[in-house]
């Protein structure tokens, strides 16, 4: 029986020989392939600084504590991302706020407005699945606000919005190489940034906060990227656009093969944008398939088929993150007032999305053969 898998690196013997010579280089922290990935990253996107990590939960936190996020302050996310984008805002001694996403399952920005108080400090929109934030309103409603902006592109590398790339839009960029993203370094992550100050608090901030080796002016932490993984990086980069290219081709081929099935519906996207579909998300209608989103999962994987479920709950219903956790560690004399009712589109949408395996090593059999079994569910 076939088995696709949702996800899959795409490695080959030249990754396996950049870390062969960075190993045999006896050099494995802070040395020149770190450099020159921060270089090559920073040129892909279009910015004038990268700072290399080792994930992409860092150059969130780092990027917080880069704009100087101080204890007590907001940061309005997404109610429908990876738990990461919030929890880099507690671990920062923020407070997450809640809001809702559009019908592209990004943040809303007409919710976004309703949530901002006189402590907000910061906005973090996420590039969700591959698909691009609104970046216009957002960026509006930021600067009426005298707001900071970190995007959070850990699905979004390569996405674009008007021929510009994700990454350069907000003050500054988090992106993530965790091994299913559309680029790895095993584990990995860069902060993207044309504004100076917040490159170099970045860089001193990532290693303990030293500005040389007997000064440490913060109290900073051990976020470096090593040099194994920035070599790595360096291959996968070079592979990105074709990589990118043949995910995005997949993608394209089973939603086109998809459209006419009546219980998916399937995001549509506007022409100035370059979705780079970290997955190829389609939402279930339970009711005209007759069976739970669990239950087509399971059916799907019996035929083989491998899917992703992102995400299962919108995140202000994950017991770390609940309202009464919040308000009791974080702000005990607030009250944080997410609920469901508010968050109409993350509460409808999570759990009833599916990726279908749309990764650039799939062959065209594959993709016919997962539209060959959904078309037969019905
Ligand atoms: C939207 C989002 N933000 C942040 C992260 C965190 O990245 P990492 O796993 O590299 O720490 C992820 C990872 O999946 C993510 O999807």
């Amino acid at each position: 029986m076939k088995k696709i898998k949702v996800a899959e690196p795409c490695v080959d013997e030249k990754e396996v020989d950049a870390v062969k010579e960075v190993l045999l280089s006896g050099r494995y922290a802070s040395g020149p392939k770190v450099q020159e990935f921060e270089e090559k990253f920073a040129e892909y996107i279009g910015v004038k600084y990268a700072v290399a990590v080792n994930s992409g939960t860092a150059a969130l936190h780092l990027s917080l504590a880069s704009i100087n996020l101080e204890p007590g302050e907001e940061v309005i996310v997404p109610a429908m991302t990876f738990f990461a984008t919030a929890s880099a805002v507690i671990h920062q001694g923020g407070i997450p706020v809640f809001c809702d996403v559009d019908n592209n399952y990004c943040m809303d920005p007409r919710d976004l407005k309703k949530r901002i108080t006189a402590k907000t400090k910061a906005i973090i929109p996420v590039h969700l699945y591959g698909y691009a934030a609104n970046m216009r309103d957002i960026l509006r409603i930021a600067k009426e606000h005298d707001l900071k902006v970190i995007e959070d592109c850990a699905q979004g590398i390569g996405t674009e919005i008007d021929s510009r790339k994700v990454g350069q839009f907000g003050d500054c960029g988090a992106f993530s190489f965790f091994a299913t993203k559309n680029m790895t370094t095993g584990e990995g992550g860069i902060i993207t940034t044309d504004n100076e100050e917040i490159a170099k608090h970045a860089r001193v901030l990532r290693s303990h906060g030293m500005t040389n080796r007997n000064n440490h002016e913060f109290i900073g932490y051990n976020y470096r990227m090593g040099e194994i993984n920035a070599a790595i990086g360096i291959i996968q980069l070079e592979k990105l656009p074709e990589m990118n290219r043949k995910r995005i081709e997949n993608s394209e081929y089973l939603i086109e093969n998809l459209k006419d099935v009546d219980w998916l519906v399937i995001q549509k996207h506007p022409d100035n944008v370059v979705h780079s579909y970290f997955w190829c998300p389609v939402f279930v209608n339970e009711e005209k398939i007759g069976m739970t989103t669990k239950e087509l999962r399971e059916h799907l994987l019996e035929k083989g088929i491998e899917t992703r479920h992102r995400y299962n709950e919108p995140l202000y219903k994950q017991k770390a993150l609940s309202k009464k956790t919040i308000c009791k560690h974080f702000c005990p004399n607030k009250t944080i007032d997410y609920d469901a009712e508010f968050l109409p589109n993350a509460d409808n949408y999570s759990g009833k999305m599916i990726s279908l395996p749309n990764h650039p090593k799939l062959k065209k059999e594959d993709l016919n053969y997962i539209i060959q079994v959904i078309k037969q569910i019905v």
